[in-house]
């Protein structure tokens, strides 16, 4: 796992933006897996500065998302369709058909998980997945519990999620209970994933992700610690408790761990 420290959340989006943008370059076909909520927005708006300033070309890259919320439409604002227009896909030349995202009012749920997963496949599978991370561990909504799914499903969200997702909504009754999302076995066949945290609320789960030894499913990241192409970029926010626990003088650094950016705190 490489790991960068960035300045700040600007930093970050910035460091993010450039691998990915980088892969784009070597594969102008790349098939990219995206990601949602606050932590990539400032990725997509720099990702959309280099398309327009410097000519970044989407238009032969396929996206699948991640996630989307279910029992909500596409146009409804809340939707992560709607998200994923609203701030990156109409700003860039990218293909509407080369566009994937689950769709959260679908009919036969299952069907639909199953043509989601063979569509990812009949593109060779993801070049590159772009994550976030939840304060309790969990990546697409993959949440922690007894066991992990590996291919796309219907899932509940915990009661952790509900409450750090319904700041955008308006009232708790409004937040969706259950999403669709890719599974663990979807996400960690991605040829390369990168991670991103940014802020205090998720210093503690990134002090224990860099800090495991082992995996767990009560923390779902801790399955990329069995992937060999992970970088995870976080700011200086999010890396305050794994700051302290490595200059501590007991601390011992973690093997998994490959420090190759780390701002001067
Ligand atoms: C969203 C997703 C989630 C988020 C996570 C962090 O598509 O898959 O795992 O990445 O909930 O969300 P933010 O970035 O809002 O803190």
């Amino acid at each position: 796992m490489d790991l960068i420290i960035a300045k700040d959340y600007s930093d970050l989006s910035r460091r993010a933006s450039r691998i990915i943008a980088s892969e784009i370059k070597k594969k102008p076909d790349l098939v990219l897996g995206l990601a949602t909520g606050s932590t990539p927005l400032g990725t997509y708006q720099e990702l959309v500065r280099l398309y327009r300033e410097e000519g970044l070309d989407f238009s032969r890259v396929v996206t699948f998302n991640l996630d989307e919320y279910y029992g909500i439409s596409m146009d409804n604002p809340q939707s992560y369709h709607y998200y994923m227009f609203e701030n990156f896909f109409k700003h860039v030349n990218i293909k509407p058909e080369n566009i994937h995202i689950p769709d959260g009012m679908a009919g036969d749920v299952e069907a639909h998980c199953k043509k989601y997963d063979e569509e990812i496949a009949k593109y060779g599978g993801i070049d590159l997945q772009l994550l976030g991370i939840g304060q309790n561990g969990h990546i697409g909504f993959n949440e922690p519990g007894d066991e992990l799914l590996t291919a796309t499903h219907l899932t509940n969200l915990t009661q952790n999620t509900i409450e750090a997702n319904s700041r955008f909504f308006k009232s708790m009754d409004e937040v969706p209970k259950q999403a669709i999302t890719m599974g663990l076995g979807t996400i960690i066949q991605a040829k390369k994933i990168v991670l991103l945290a940014s802020g205090k609320n998720k210093a503690e789960i990134m002090a224990e992700l860099l800090d495991e030894n082992a995996v767990s499913t009560k923390n779902p990241a801790s399955f990329l610690l069995l992937h060999k192409d992970v970088t995870v970029i976080i700011d200086e926010e999010a890396a305050k408790i794994y700051r302290q626990m490595t200059q501590s003088p007991d601390s011992s650094k973690k093997l998994h761990v490959r420090e190759v950016f780390l701002w001067p705190s």
